[in-house]
């Protein structure tokens, strides 16, 4: 599958509800991404598959995960069929997009706060992680940002790996940050993001990327 980073539309808001309650299902309340559509500190990308119909007129491209024999049977079953029966009705402006991830990040001041990320399980550890996540880099460079900035659950390793690969430090704790079991939250950062040894560091893994990033309708 072909995989292109874009800004969020109203049209996704449906099926990044769907990824936000499957990577995050103890938060409450879920997170409003009309009003965060509307905010005009926030920004949202997405991470996103074509759905071309194939000769015989089907989206056999949804049906991809179906075959990830490392998903259980009934995992994968119930997965995709979410995904076939829920987009084209729920959505309002189905597009034909399957949006695969999302990342939100607010900006205040010289610093971006990545707020959250998260990729449809079934298509985690094909670098799509990473692409959302240096698409945000990318957004807060552009928009003169100095200094990203995260919390990320103590327990949630392959969260932190994601991050210190791409330079983020740990630099503090919040305490029982998270209300659903008091867990403590780590702060985690990564500054200088206006040096050129950055920028130049950032291109050239932005160029390792085979995920198309079109950041056209947020001009800076
Ligand atoms: C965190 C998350 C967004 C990563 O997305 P992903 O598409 O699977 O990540 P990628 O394939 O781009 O992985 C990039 C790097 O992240 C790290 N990583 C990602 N998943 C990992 C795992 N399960 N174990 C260890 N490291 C992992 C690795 O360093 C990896 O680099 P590598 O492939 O060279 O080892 C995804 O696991 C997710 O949606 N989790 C649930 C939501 C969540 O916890 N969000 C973070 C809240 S702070």
């Amino acid at each position: 599958m072909d995989f292109k980073i874009r800004p969020m539309r109203p049209g996704d808001i449906s099926q990044v509800s769907d990824i936000e309650r499957e990577a995050f299902p103890t938060t409450w309340p879920p997170t409003s991404f009309g009003k965060e559509l509307k905010n005009r500190l926030a920004r949202y990308l997405v991470v996103y598959s074509q759905l071309v119909p194939t000769a015989e007129g089907s989206e056999a491209d949804i049906l991809a995960p179906v075959t990830d024999l490392n998903q259980p049977m009934l995992h994968r079953i119930f997965s995709n069929l979410k995904i076939l029966l829920g987009s084209p009705r729920d959505v309002p402006h189905w597009n034909g997009h399957l949006i695969v991830g999302y990342v939100g990040v607010w900006f205040m001041a010289d610093e971006a706060h990545i707020t959250s990320i998260a990729v449809r399980e079934e298509f985690r550890r094909r670098g799509l992680g990473e692409g959302l996540l240096l698409a945000a880099l990318k957004m807060s460079v552009a928009r003169r940002a100095q200094v990203a900035t995260l919390e990320v659950r103590v327990s949630n390793h392959s969260a932190q790996a994601l991050y210190l690969k791409h330079g983020f430090a740990k630099c503090g704790l919040r305490g029982r940050y998270y209300a659903d079991n008091h867990e403590d939250a780590l702060i985690m950062t990564v500054s200088g993001l206006h040096s050129p040894g950055y920028q130049r560091a950032l291109r050239e893994q932005l160029g390792r990327l085979d995920t198309g990033i079109d950041l056209s309708d947020y001009p800076e």
